[in-house]
């Protein structure tokens, strides 16, 4: 039997969000009633298909899309890999070019990867200290030769806003498709721009996780980079997960409205960690833009710690929270974030608040960090004093 989820207090929606009330019911009544093939003609597959397009329209609206540029994935990986290989395999004759920011998420890094395995050529677009791209030298990355360029909507680890609009006018300019991967901010805040494909992660706003979804704007051209399927729109393979993409849709119009109205509350309380936390705690830096940010999430990293082990400690306490590269906590390299924005990579912890938070868990949290910092940096001096190393 799985393991019951411990009492304490969840600061970590970055990874995931907990499953929205409304998520839960859709997914409950949708795994009875909408399991027939919605691709069949008989009653019961009919209305699969009409909760299937009923939630495809649900999503469209928020993102401001249509409903047919829309495709429900198994995730939003694969979304994003869907996003960037068809992007870039549908102007192969134009050239292989692949323009990308440094602080994007593994997802798009590792298709761009693929993509110079395959012989494809990469730029990688540098970001300021508060991790965001210039807009300018975004720009002039683009050649007439590039088929595709790609920019997160907000960052994963720090939370900074990229100046989606502006890269979007520039690729316009230059002819070039843009994929903003949305992931972190969809259903928090508009993503605006001419931008040509976008992808998002259903578990990042309260859905069930295995649903992402991939957005191809009319225009644009998209070749599957997988085997032909007819389903989606031909362009993800494989039967619909129907009740959990039913159950995404319904959180994320609720979603949407709650974040909405909650902004600034919740926005306050990622203000209060950014002004107490270094007043708290020697020797500390508040990564990331402290306006051009997503409402919930605050990164800051800690000298002479080690990230793992302080959230292991702050575990022990009661606190879920994570760190630099945390979609990957098996991955121990520092943050290819961090270390793009130049900035200190050790003893990271982000923090990013979910839905109905309240202040007491903000309180909390700062209430037991500055002394499980401190037994930490005791423990590493002893080491140091006695000479034996902290970690294997
Ligand atoms: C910016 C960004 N893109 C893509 C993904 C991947 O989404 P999923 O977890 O649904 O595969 C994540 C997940 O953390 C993310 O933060």
């Amino acid at each position: 039997m799985a393991e019951k989820s411990a009492p304490g207090v969840y600061l970590d929606a970055a990874s995931t969000e907990p499953l929205h009330p409304n998520a839960r019911s859709m997914l409950l009544t949708a795994l009875d009633n909408a399991w027939a093939d919605p691709a069949r003609l008989y009653g019961t597959a009919r209305g699969t298909r009409m909760l299937l397009d009923r939630s495809r329209e649900m999503v469209a609206m928020v993102i401001g899309a249509r409903p047919d540029e829309v495709s429900f994935t198994s995730s939003g990986t694969q979304a994003v890999h869907l996003a960037v290989l068809g992007g870039l395999r549908a102007r192969r004759r134009v050239g292989r070019h692949l323009v990308v920011s440094a602080v994007e998420h593994s997802s798009v890094l590792h298709a761009a990867e693929a993509h110079e395995r395959d012989g494809g050529e990469v730029a990688i677009v540098g970001v300021d200290l508060m991790g965001r791209v210039d807009p300018a030298e975004f720009a002039a990355a683009l050649r007439p030769d590039t088929a595709l360029a790609c920019l997160q909507s907000a960052n994963h680890e720090v939370g900074t806003v990229q100046p989606v609009e502006e890269v979007a006018r520039a690729c316009r300019d230059a002819g070039v498709p843009l994929f903003v991967d949305a992931a972190q901010s969809l259903g928090r805040m508009e993503v605006p721009g001419e931008w040509s494909l976008l992808a998002g992660s259903a578990h990042k706003w309260g859905g069930p996780a295995g649903v992402g979804v991939l957005v191809v704007r009319k225009g644009t051209r998209w070749r599957s980079p997988l085997p032909d399927d007819e389903r989606e729109g031909r362009r993800v393979p494989g039967f619909e997960n129907v009740p959990s993409i039913a159950a995404a849709a319904w959180s994320l119009n609720a979603f949407r409205v709650e974040m909405h109205e909650d902004a600034e509350r919740v926005s306050a309380l990622v203000d209060h960690i950014r002004t107490e936390v270094p007043r708290i705690v020697p020797d500390v830096e508040v990564v990331g833009d402290p306006v051009w940010r997503l409402p919930h999430l605050v990164t800051f990293s800690c000298l002479y710690v080690e990230g793992e082990a302080l959230l292991t400690e702050l575990d022990r306490l009661g606190f879920a929270v994570s760190s630099g590269s945390s979609c990957t906590a098996d991955t121990l390299r520092p943050s290819h974030v961090l270390e793009a924005m130049g900035v200190i990579t050790h003893g990271n912890v982000r923090v990013s608040l979910p839905r109905g938070v309240v202040s007491a868990d903000v309180d909390g949290f700062l209430a037991v960090l500055p002394e499980a910092v401190a037994r930490l940096r005791r423990a590493a001096l002893t080491d140091v004093e006695t000479g034996r190393r902290s970690r294997p």
